[in-house]
Parts: structure tokens; C-alpha cells; sequence
């Protein structure tokens, strides 16, 4: 029970990631909140974690909207009474050869991975620095584990055909996370990032399954094309794609305080990719 008393809210947790994520969190003890674009996946989500005498809530909106992550932030602490671990992992692509890529395109990737994350943690400053910073000023120990957790990818380390926008955001959230892991280290507040390789989620099937994502009014094909599919996935020393199991994994010991002594630091969760 790694979690036990403690409130993690989990953005992007309705499918794939974030929601393995979410359950992983909850099977140690965690109290989750479910944040997630599609109300209906995301209460999908919180009936299992109940349904396994788990704790959790679902707070279904869009993390790029004004004001939406001080409402997250919030409504998770309304009902848990407490914030101790952030997952920044709501995200989407839109792959394109960077010779043809719009403004538009750039601006939703960059929005999505690197605005939506900073305007989380700047929110998140009220519930986890503010705290720490008053018992550090009362001379107490931090009573509390505190962290973050942005999730970046493989092409934000390497680059990526067809993915300029998505690596650029992806390396400028590695940033972003060092950047928060000085300016709250002093406040016992961690900040780390996990980058992913190939995991089986929509992101990474076959372009030609179909699966999309609808973002200002844009129906964006998620997936790789078959004919480079094969290489991307088994291009690393385990052969193979991640389950989002194993993703999950990656999240929840960076946010334990197993890794209370880490911070700054990018896990790169990727089958050995880039090695
Ligand atoms: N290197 C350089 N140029 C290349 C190239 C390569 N490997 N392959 C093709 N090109 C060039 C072609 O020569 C052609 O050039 P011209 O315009 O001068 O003729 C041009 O690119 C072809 O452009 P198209 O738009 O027609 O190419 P396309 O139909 O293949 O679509 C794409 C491009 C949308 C990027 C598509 O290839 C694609 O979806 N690729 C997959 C991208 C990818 O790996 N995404 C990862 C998703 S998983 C994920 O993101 C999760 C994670 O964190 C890991």
C-alpha cells in the first residue's frame, strides 16, 4: 500500500495509460481522481476502482480550457481533502512531415503537452508548494509525499519522423520538470518525468484501425501506418511494444516515496529504445 491516505489526480485517465495508471494507484491505496476529455471512459474507470473497493471520482473536461485545472485541482481536494501526486498524462498527436505542418497543428501539440502541464502545476502550486512552504516557515518536518509526474515519449528524447510538434513538447516538458524540481525541491515537492516508448495504446496501433481523437472540431487519426509500424514497435533490446500495465508501473514508482530521494529525473520506459 504505497499510497494509503493519499490523493493523486491522473489526467487523461479514461483508456491506455492514464487509466492503468489510475487503477495501479488506487490498488495501493490511493484515493484517484479521474480526469479525462470523455466523461464516459473516465467513470468507466472509477466503477472498476469502486467496484475493487477502491476510492475514486471522475472530473470529465479539457485541460487546455481556462480556468478547467483549478477547477480539477479543486474538486479533487473538495472531495479527498488533499492533493499528493499530479500525473500530467492527458495528450494526443497530430503526425504530419514537419515541410507540410500547419500553425494549427503545432499550437493544439505544444497546447496539449506542454501549456496544459505547466497551467496543472501552476494551479497545483496552491495544494502542494503552499502547504510545504507553511511547515517548513513552522520549522516541521514535510508531512506529506508531494510529487509530479509528466509524462513525455521517446521522440521527445530522439526526435521522430512526422512528429516535430510532438517532440518539441515532449523534450520542452523534460524542461519543465527540471525547472520544477529546483524551484520546489526546497519545498520537499518532486518532480519527474517518465518518457514512453511504444506502448499499446491508440497512439500506437495501426493508423489504418481507424482510431481518432476530435479536438477543435479536427478529427485527428491517432496510430502509425502499418508499413512502419513493425519497425517502430520491435526497434528496441525487448523486442516488443509495452502494455499500458507496464507504463502504469513506470508512473507509480516515480510518484512513491521509493523514489522519494529522485527528482528531476526522466524514466525513460521505453523497452531500452535509444539505448
Ligand atoms: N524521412 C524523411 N522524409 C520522409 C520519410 C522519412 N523517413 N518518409 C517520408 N518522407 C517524405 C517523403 O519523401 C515525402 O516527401 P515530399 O513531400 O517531398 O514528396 C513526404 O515525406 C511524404 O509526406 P506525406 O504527408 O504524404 O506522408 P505520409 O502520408 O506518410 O504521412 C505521417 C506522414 C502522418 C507523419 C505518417 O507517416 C505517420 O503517421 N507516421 C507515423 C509517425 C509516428 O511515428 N507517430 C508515432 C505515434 S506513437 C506516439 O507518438 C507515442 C509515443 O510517445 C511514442
Amino acid at each position: 500500500m504505497l499510497f494509503q491516505n493519499q490523493v493523486v489526480v491522473i489526467t487523461g485517465a479514461g483508456r491506455g495509460i492514464g487509466a492503468a495508471a489510475a487503477k495501479l494507484f488506487a490498488q495501493h491505496g490511493a484515493s484517484v481522481v479521474v480526469n479525462d476529455l470523455d466523461a464516459k471512459p473516465a467513470e468507466a474507470v472509477v466503477a472498476e476502482i469502486e467496484s475493487a473497493e477502491g476510492a475514486a471520482v471522475a472530473v470529465p473536461g479539457s485541460v487546455t480550457e481556462d480556468g478547467f485545472p483549478e477547477n480539477l485541482l479543486d474538486a479533487a481536494v473538495d472531495r479527498f481533502g488533499k492533493l499528493n501526486v499530479l500525473v500530467n498524462n492527458a495528450g494526443f498527436t497530430w503526425d504530419g512531415m514537419l515541410h507540410k505542418m500547419t500553425d494549427e497543428q503545432w499550437r493544439a501539440v505544444l497546447e496539449i503537452h506542454t501549456m496544459a502541464p505547466f497551467r496543472m502545476i501552476r494551479a497545483a502550486a496552491k495544494h502542494l508548494r503552499e502547504p510545504a512552504k507553511a511547515e517548513l516557515a513552522a520549522g516541521e518536518p514535510f508531512s506529506e509525499n508531494r510529487c509530479i509526474i509528466n509524462v513525455s515519449s521517446t521522440s521527445g528524447l530522439h526526435g521522430n519522423v512526422g512528429q516535430a510538434n510532438y517532440a518539441t513538447a515532449k523534450m520542452g516538458v523534460i524542461g519543465l520538470t527540471k525547472t520544477v524540481a529546483k524551484e520546489w525541491g526546497r519545498f520537499g515537492v518532486r518532480c519527474n518525468a517518465v518518457a514512453f516508448g511504444f506502448i499499446d495504446t491508440r497512439m500506437t496501433r495501426a493508423k489504418e484501425d481507424g482510431e481518432s481523437i476530435e479536438v477543435a472540431e479536427h478529427e485527428i487519426a491517432q496510430g502509425i501506418p502499418e508499413a512502419a509500424r513493425g519497425r517502430a514497435i520491435t526497434g528496441n533490446p525487448l523486442g516488443r511494444s509495452g502494455t499500458d500495465e507496464e507504463a502504469a508501473g513506470g508512473i507509480v514508482i516515480m510518484a512513491s516515496t521509493l523514489a522519494g530521494y529522485v527528482t528531476g529525473h526522466t524514466l525513460e520506459v521505453t523497452g531500452g529504445a535509444g539505448i
